[in-house]
């Protein structure tokens, strides 16, 4: 049982620790994230199982995903909030579980959250808003002072909240220049038709600010219906391979914030949490702004980048099926040997049994052939040796017992031919009371008294039909059988013959 509770315990596998990620919405930008922390599931010393939902921007969905994913049984929610304050209530519901919660890249309206992973929306603002000052302080000269247009994404996120903070607070510095902020939703058409709108009204935008990229094509969009792309200098923020980083390339944006995502340092943060290590409060990560003149390198290690990541991906895929395989066959394994260990420890009890019931029935055997050697002409040899044995100092074996049987015998052969013979006047022979004499002959003998008389007058009548010519008859009386007709069937029971077969046989020998 002990090898079985080790085996079970081999089998139950290590914990595995169930995060639960719940983003906003969707976008390369979070599909990158999610890849990352994905891929980071088998980078460290425990069992992670990342669960990702996406709200695609609509705050109801959020919360209903945030309590299945907590039904589901996550130990840690790292959430991205689509709106800081309606997600404020499902957040605490999630922290009266004891339920550690990340917030990464959003934040809620509430300080009750465990951890903060993330860019510093402010200073990516601020970054910008200097950027914005350089560019239009490298405008050609135009009367008037340059227009610097700032569209942010949706207000009720804590990220267009911060940006727009950043950004406003380095162009409140700057009065050589006119500045108008927009809120827009962080789509590129809400973005397209806002530049359209400040183009129609006369005061076109010389440097544009937008919160993400997307924003950005929208606005360059609209530049180039207004045959204006040369003139609008666009910016924006997330700083993608095919995305932000592109535009740069092409010339569409003068420059691009490459927003950081690093899910794996999202995972190593909650895997600190979960299993009691030091962590920080605030993780701030870092990104970096990307123009024309650093586009090309940054373009080259962030494709490569993304392509070691893709990479550890399939590696991760493949490693995961090998896993499930491994984990089949380690559990095919400890059943087999559990079944091994049961088959082997049955089959020693079943020989232990077989051997023990082995014994038994030699013992019985023996005390069955003793007893038949001793109730008979036999016996005296048996006796005979014994009591050699005893002579020569060696212990007598069940010497009392082997006394009392040679009385008894003594007593029953004397009186065998008595027909009417009692066991009370044996017992008083050998001076023993009844119930003692019936307790001692089952003892030594396994029968009861009548059944040994019995027994001995055959075995007598045996003995006589085999060495003496005494007739059937004169043995059954000489024996004590009232008639030779009883004494033949009882000799028949005993022995399947009867008495006169028994005879012949042996003269035919
Ligand atoms: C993607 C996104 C990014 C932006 C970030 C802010 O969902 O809109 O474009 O930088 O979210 O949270």
């Amino acid at each position: 049982m002990a090898v079985l509770s080790v085996l079970l315990t081999a089998c139950s596998s290590e914990k595995t620790y169930k995060i639960g990620v719940s983003q906003c919405g969707s976008g390369q930008w979070r599909e990158k994230v999610n890849r990352e922390m994905l891929a980071a599931q088998h980078l460290y010393e425990r069992n992670v199982r990342v669960t990702i939902a996406c709200a695609y921007d609509d705050t109801e969905q959020q919360i209903r995903q945030i309590d299945s994913l907590v039904e589901s049984g996550i130990d840690l929610l790292v959430v991205a909030p689509n709106e800081a304050a309606p997600i404020v209530e499902a957040i605490s519901k999630v922290r009266q579980l004891g339920i550690p919660v990340i917030y990464f890249d959003r934040k809620a309206s509430t300080d009750d959250y465990t951890a903060f992973i993330g860019a510093s929306n402010v200073e990516v603002g601020r970054i910008m808003g200097d950027f914005a000052l350089q560019v239009a302080g490298d405008l050609p000269d135009k009367e008037g002072k340059p227009l610097v247009m700032e569209i942010t994404g949706a207000m009720s996120t804590s990220p267009a909240q911060e940006r727009h903070n950043g950004f406003s607070t380095a162009m409140a510095r700057h009065d050589e220049l006119q500045y108008v902020c927009k809120e827009a939703d962080w789509t590129s058409e809400e973005a397209c038709r806002m530049t359209e709108e400040q183009i129609r009204t006369g005061q076109v935008p010389d440097v544009v600010f937008c919160h993400n990229d997307g924003m950005a094509t929208g606005v360059y969009k609209a530049a180039v219906e207004a045959d204006m792309e040369d003139r609008i200098k666009i910016m924006g923020i997330d700083g993608l391979p095919g995305e932000g980083i592109e535009y740069v390339q092409f010339g569409h944006q003068v420059g691009t914030y490459i927003y950081p995502t690093h899910g794996e340092k999202i995972v190593r943060l909650a895997l600190d949490i979960l299993t009691g290590k030091p962590y920080e409060r605030e993780n701030t990560l870092q990104g970096m702004i990307v123009t024309e003149k650093d586009v090309n390198i940054v373009d080259l290690n962030s494709r490569e980048q993304m392509k070691q990541n893709n990479d550890l991906i399939t590696i991760q895929d493949k490693l995961e099926d090998s896993l499930v395989l491994y984990d089949t066959q380690h559990k095919i394994l400890i059943a087999s040997l559990a079944t091994i260990i049961l088959l082997v420890v049955a089959i020693v009890m079943i020989w232990r049994a077989y051997v023990q019931t082995r014994k038994a029935i030699r013992q019985r055997q023996t005390m069955n052939e003793e007893q038949t050697l001793f109730y008979t002409d036999a016996s005296n040899r048996k006796l005979h040796d014994i009591f050699q044995q005893a002579d020569d100092d060696l212990p007598p074996p069940r010497s009392q017992d082997m006394l009392f049987a040679e009385q008894l015998n003594d007593a029953i052969r004397k009186h065998m031919s008595n027909p009417n013979l009692k066991m009370d006047d044996l017992g008083e022979e050998i001076g023993m009371g009844r119930v003692q004499l019936y307790r001692k002959v089952k003892a030594v003998t396994g029968q009861t008294p009548v059944e040994l008389l019995r027994q001995m007058r055959l075995q007598r009548a045996y003995a006589l039909l085999t060495s003496t010519t005494k007739t059937v008859a004169e043995i059954a009386f000489e024996v004590g059988f009232n008639t030779p007709g009883y004494f033949s069937k009882c000799f028949r029971e005993q022995y399947g013959k009867l008495p006169m077969d028994l005879r012949q046989e042996d003269i035919a020998h």
